[in-house]
């Protein structure tokens, strides 16, 4: 479903992403791990189009996207998350699910603009749709509230929520459990498999949290200094030397892995 061919990225003197190359195939839960500053973050702003690679091609559906913009990509269907939550907090629940949808009316804005009754036949299918995604995530009990007044926990699942409403078939998420209690965490972890078995999407995460990450990916991609430097079966990750001397010098502490998700910047 999605090819990252040979991306290369700098910013200044650094070089963020060097030949990175990786696939992920339908229907497929990856995971894209690796220390602070890997490139991660980099990585999904080039696939879905906010940054523009140095080299390399980004393929979805055996389409080249790599000229393409951000709100074409997510017409062609990647969705995607943020590490630093971005919704509108003056918005309600509902409201915020919906911005989701707006990408997929059909209605022009001429429509919209002279009330014609296709806008209200999609605005209600919309309203529908963004009820039954808050149920499927949890969040339905809040759809009348602001964001801004709601816990952390919630207003993380809002977001995959409204990911889901532009209905891509591949999903980016960002750090979805950064942050989040073990309870949630693994409610999180239910959710995300739920979201991969009964809706068929094609998930493709960024995660600190090695409990989290054995719960839900099929795979594991390591990047270490913008290099890939692991491929595989997440049993066989911290086998491989790389991997355990990109992540502490050569010594696995995996709660000291995971206490790191707390103490780490915003990008
Ligand atoms: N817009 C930018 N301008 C300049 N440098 C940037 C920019 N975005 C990222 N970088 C740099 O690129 C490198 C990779 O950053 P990136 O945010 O992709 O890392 P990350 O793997 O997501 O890290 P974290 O786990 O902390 O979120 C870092 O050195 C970062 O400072
Ligand atoms: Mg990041």
């Amino acid at each position: 479903m999605l090819k990252v061919h040979n991306i290369t990225k700098s910013f200044g003197g650094v070089r963020a992403l060097s030949n990175v190359s990786f696939e992920v195939r339908a229907e497929e839960v990856v995971a894209l791990v690796g220390p602070n500053g890997a490139g991660k973050t980099t990585l999904f702003n080039v696939i879905s189009g906010a940054v523009k690679p140095d080299e390399g091609k980004i393929i979805f559906k055996d389409e080249d996207i790599t000229d393409l913009s951000p709100v074409e990509r997510v017409k062609r269907g990647i969705s995607r998350t943020f590490q630093n939550i971005r919704l509108f907090d003056n918005m309600n629940v509902l409201e915020n699910i919906l911005v989701g949808f707006h990408i997929n009316y059909r209605y022009s804005l001429i429509d919209a603009f002279l009330r014609l009754p296709r806008y209200f036949i999609d605005e209600n299918r919309a309203r529908k749709k963004a009820i039954e995604i808050a149920t499927f995530v949890g969040v339905s009990n809040y759809l009348d509230k602001k964001v801004k007044n709601l816990p952390y926990g919630i207003r993380k699942k809002i977001e995959i929520a409204r990911a889901l409403a532009t209905n891509g078939d591949l999903l980016l998420l960002d750090e979805p459990a950064a942050g989040l209690t073990d309870v949630e965490t693994e409610e999180l972890a239910l959710l995300i498999k739920l979201i991969n078995l009964e809706l068929e999407k094609t998930i493709l995460f960024i995660e600190h949290d090695m409990n989290f990450l054995r719960l839900v990916a099929h795979r594991v991609v390591v990047l270490d200094y913008g290099k890939v430097i692991f491929d595989g079966l997440p049993q066989d990750m911290f086998q491989d030397e790389r991997v355990i001397s990109a992540y502490l010098g050569g010594e696995i502490d995996e709660d000291v892995i995971k206490a790191k998700k707390g103490e780490r910047k915003n990008v």
